[in-house]
């Protein structure tokens, strides 16, 4: 069964087409980040815009590049939630209009749990009970999979998501967008022990995060690196670090990001004892915290490349199978997005 999956949901115009949920024949994503990246960060309106644009060739292609026509696809998944009302707009008002034309079924998914099946693309297939670790720029989840679409909400971030997090201390050190790759590669350079921040405690047996007093702490620990103090707007700050300075600070942030993120994983594995583990979303792209998931889990991990781990349509088409299989269609007119669609 080929899946037609369509993702629109932040600043990447993205359409796959997926057999069965796990054979990739395209994967195509048209990134906008060198649009935002003169912003600093992810602007809705541009990043609508650019989806119009860019939304019908990206499809195109998906299904001409692999030598397939639209009789070859047996179904449309789209992201219809979380995400940017606009953006996701685009993708659900195409993937509704092309289900109606062509006749296809259309399957309406949610992209934080899409995130995880992009674990199924790669020659190591995770089995069940499977636990993820989803995070990227709007979310921080640890979810526990009995079965594809048999899943719960383990914990999740109570206020900034994790890749937020990298992206907005990328900002106070002058970093470019996106900030996941930036800090990583200034922390290369870095000392991770030269500041010590904090990490966040929630009570032991909580399996919530939270970034935001760590976000704080680096703010403070730049200003009182530069010789100020709290009153010194963090954009000028960046400007007045010496360069060994914005390496530690990101080595010593990124370290207990990373802790942070891999203490929760590492105590949900102990409680729930599940066959495989898998790290999703953007931040999965992260080096350093693939290193420490390794080093810390007593089991044996498979990564998806980069390009599965941050936004793409592919996970999309992947999920929209197994609701194909579940007989999950939705019907055109009545689909909605809903940019804070819940787990
Ligand atoms: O999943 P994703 O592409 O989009 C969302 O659904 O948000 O994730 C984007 C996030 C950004 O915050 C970016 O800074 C982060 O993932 N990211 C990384 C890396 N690559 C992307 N964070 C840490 N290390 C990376 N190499
Ligand atoms: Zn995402």
């Amino acid at each position: 069964m080929n899946i037609l999956g369509i993702e629109t949901s932040c600043d990447e115009t993205a359409a796959a087409v997926v057999t069965d949920g796990v054979k990739m024949h395209s994967n195509v994503i048209a990134s906008q980040v060198d649009i935002h990246a003169a912003f600093g960060g992810v602007v809705p309106e541009v990043a609508a815009r650019s989806h119009i644009e860019k939304m019908l060739p990206v499809i195109e292609e998906a299904i001409t590049g692999p030598g397939m026509r639209w009789d070859d696809i047996d179904g449309i998944a789209v992201t219809a939630g979380p995400g940017l009302l606009g953006s996701l707009l685009i993708g659900v008002m195409t993937a509704k209009t092309l289900a109606e034309v062509k006749n296809k079924p259309l399957y309406s998914i949610n992209h934080v749990v899409a995130h995880t099946y992009a674990n199924f693309l790669i020659e190591h297939k995770p089995s069940f009970p499977l636990l993820s670790l989803s995070v990227s720029g709007g979310h921080s989840h640890l979810l526990l999979f009995q079965d594809y679409l048999d899943y719960r909400l383990l914990g999740q971030t109570l206020d900034d998501a994790a890749g937020e997090a990298f992206d907005k201390v990328a900002k106070i050190l002058g970093l470019p967008y996106p900030g996941g790759p930036s800090v990583g590669k200034a922390a290369l350079d870095g000392n991770p022990n030269a500041y010590k921040l904090p990490k966040a405690n929630l009570g032991k047996d909580s399996l919530d995060f939270s970034f935001s007093g760590l976000k704080t702490a680096v703010l403070r620990t730049a200003q009182e690196a530069v010789g100020a103090d709290f009153k010194l707007p963090s954009t000028e700050i960046a400007a007045k670090l010496k360069p060994q300075q914005i390496n530690d600070i990101a080595a010593s942030f990124q370290k207990t990001a990373v802790e942070t993120l891999v203490d929760k994983l590492e105590q949900a594995y102990l409680k729930f004892q599940p066959a495989s583990v898998v790290i999703a979303g953007g931040v999965a792209a992260s080096p350093a915290l693939r290193a420490a998931v390794s080093e810390r889990l007593p089991v044996e991990m498979h990564y998806a490349p980069m390009e599965l781990c941050t936004d793409n349509a592919a996970m999309i088409a992947a999920m929209g199978y197994h609701h194909a299989k579940a007989s999950l269609a939705v019907d055109p007119a009545d689909l909605q997005v809903d940019s804070s669609l819940a787990i």
